[in-house]
């Protein structure tokens, strides 16, 4: 959660600076806020709300400086209020501090800063690493910088100015992301690497336990004891117009129309001569051949995925899966074995419950395998073995094409494991391989249909609730498309199993409700479609989405149906949860929402 930025260079810094937090507006939008280095001494202009509010404040104001830190908030500690907002700067004026994450023991410093008469303006954690700061702030902001880190639990990642270096800055990271860019003459820190895409591709990506010293010239690498640190450059390679809407109204609409391509680039570099390969031999073909059980860990849409592809392992590889909410997994003391796998999910690569999930899991004695988009993110770099989803960058706060890349990623990893495990035979597996390549064009077709759904979400966008069901790996589909609902329409939503309505839930149907209803399994058809009968006995309406050739048999029944292509059952989620993206896309847009950036919440999840 929330966005950092800081630059020095030439260019007028509060422009790059807002400019850069529109790019990172995704991860909070509770409030905005700069500091800037300007006439002897750090200004701070910020304001509770998004951006354009602190782009009015800045209007007017000629803040000639090319040193600056820029926030933009998802509010933890304190209400979102102009005082809460970030940069938080010490009592003397003379330390400025943007942060992401949240330090645990702020209380207990916040107490020791208060007994020697500080005086502490916000409610915020951060607040306290600004004053801590300045206590320890003897005229070496380095040495003062590694004796608060030393100080701080939690997690963090701060950019710091102070007002007797008028060209320099510093920045610090744990368990929150953190990069630098590298220009000439000019150099950059941001949470992310589309705010400062436009002015260079050359990345340092930072790891845990760093600080950096950045001047116009140079970014300096050192360790929290001050050794320096040796990192290589990352250049990146992807255009910057992928992290831009290019003609669309929203992030999310064009990430749902770029998963043809995301799934295409997914699968194919994992095909070789008709066979699927996710690079598992990183683990050993020894090490794999003999794994015993798996767990997935992941949050959210990422968990989602996780769920059918607990379904997909398990029915091909035939190795047992739990599937685990990371928050979950990692205080519920594990059962985790040595020759065990975990498998963690997460498009942003940052979550924190995910990376602390993944590191209970290691400490436990298992391997690593992430499965994540973000190259270079903290779960990749602390896997044994990493599959990128190559989906691009995904902006808006709902997950889409996230979700197609990851099924793609599990169901190649799926297949790949059986094979290795001696399930599946060569042409089983060409078969697979096959199938897989042919998804992108199916979503495509889907995609085709979009009016279809447009017009169905026109008919319920004013629903108070609507409920999904599903069985086996269309209940995993149907939690994911529940999701996308609420998220973005504000509208109360649940997913069921199917079989499990008769234990409680049906009491909730009444006439008009809408239910919304996957059904791409063969075997699970019929009883399904008693499902589908029990609820409009009770007066539900119901929307289907089934491949054609089920659409004869679940037309009779519902009073919708979504027509997807036909493929193997396996990977029809892939295809199925298209239409159900779209719907709470339509609805969203319909109730007139901030669609890329619902409310109280932010792309990347990274504090508890
Ligand atoms: O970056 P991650 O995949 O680890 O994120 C996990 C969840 O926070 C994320 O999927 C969240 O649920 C999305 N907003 C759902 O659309």
């Amino acid at each position: 959660m929330c966005g950092i930025i800081g630059y020095i260079g030439n260019r007028n810094a509060a422009e790059v600076l807002v400019r850069g937090l529109h790019k990172l507006e995704y991860r909070g939008y509770d409030s905005a806020g700069i500091c800037v280095f300007s006439k002897g001494h750090l200004d701070v202009i910020k304001t509770k709300g998004r951006l354009d509010k602190l782009e009015q404040r800045l209007s007017g104001t000629s803040l000639e400086s090319t040193l600056g830190l820029g926030h933009t908030r998802w509010a933890t500690h304190g209400e979102p209020n102009d005082i809460n907002s970030h940069p938080h700067l010490s009592q003397n004026g003379k330390i400025a501090v943007v942060h992401n994450g949240i330090i645990e023991n702020y209380r207990q410093i916040k107490e020791f800063l208060c007994d020697k008469g500080v005086e502490f303006q916000s409610e915020t954690d951060t607040e306290v690493i600004a004053q801590l700061l300045a206590y320890h702030y003897k005229g070496d902001v380095m040495r003062a910088l590694m004796t608060t880190l030393g100080e701080l639990e939690g997690a963090y990642a701060l950019g710091v100015m102070c007002a007797d270096y008028p060209d320099e800055f510093f920045a610090a990271r744990k368990d929150s992301p953190l990069i630098i860019g590298l220009g000439k003459g000019e150099n950059f820190i941001a949470s992310d690497i589309p705010a400062i895409l436009e002015y260079t591709r050359d990345i340092i990506i930072m790891e845990d336990r760093e600080i950096v010293h950045i001047t116009r010239g140079q970014a300096k690498l050192y360790d929290l004891l001050g050794k320096t640190v040796k990192r290589g450059v990352f250049h990146v390679d992807w255009d910057a117009e992928a992290a831009e809407k290019g003609g669309y109204e929203h992030f999310m609409i064009k990430e749902i129309s770029e998963e043809p391509r995301a799934v295409r680039a997914a699968i194919s570099p994992r095909i070789r001569d008709g066979l699927i390969d996710t690079g598992l031999s990183a683990l050993s073909d020894n090490w794999v051949r003999n794994i015993k059980k798996i767990h997935i860990i992941a949050c959210g849409t990422a968990y989602h995925a996780g769920l059918v592809g607990k379904y997909a392992i398990e029915k091909v590889a035939r190795i047992p899966v739990e599937a685990d909410l990371a928050s979950e997994f990692r205080y519920r003391e594990p059962i985790v074995r040595k020759g065990d796998l975990a498998v963690v999910i997460s498009q942003s690569g940052e979550t924190l419950d995910t990376l602390m999930g993944l590191r209970e899991a290691r400490k436990r004695g298992a391997k690593i395998l992430s499965i994540v988009n973000v190259v270079g993110s903290s779960i990749a770099r602390e896997s044994d073995a990493v599959i990128y989803t190559w989906a691009g960058p995904e902006i808006s706060v709902c997950s889409t094409k996230a979700y197609n890349t990851q099924l793609a990623a599990l169901f190649s990893l799926a297949y790949d494991l059986g094979f290795r495990k001696g399930k599946l035979s060569f042409a089983g597996m060409m078969a697979a391989a096959k199938s897989l390549l042919g998804l992108p064009e199916l979503i495509e077709k889907v995609l085709l249909n979009r009016e279809i759904i447009q017009k169905f979400s026109a008919q319920h966008f004013n629903a108070q609730s609507v409920f999904y069901i599903g069985r086996g790996i269309d209940f995993a589909l149907s939690s994911e498309g529940s999701l996308k609902l609420k998220e973005i329409s504000y509208i109360h939503s649940e997913a069921y199993a199917g079989g499990e309505l008769k234990h409680g839930t049906i009491a909730l149907i009444e006439k008009g409700t809408l239910v919304i209803c996957p059904i791409t399994q063969d075997n699970l058809l019929e009883k399904t479609l008693s499902n589908v009968r029990e609820v409009k006995a009770r007066g539900a309406v119901v929307m289907a989405v089934t491949p054609e050739r089920l659409a004869g048999a679940v037309s009779d029944v519902a009073d919708a149906v979504i027509t997807i292509p036909d493929t193997d059952s396996i990977f029809a989620p892939i295809i199925a949860v298209t239409p159900l993206q779209l719907f709470a896309y339509y609805v969203s847009v319909m109730r007139g929402n901030d669609v890329d950036k619902p409310r109280n919440l932010a792309k990347s999840v990274t504090v508890e």
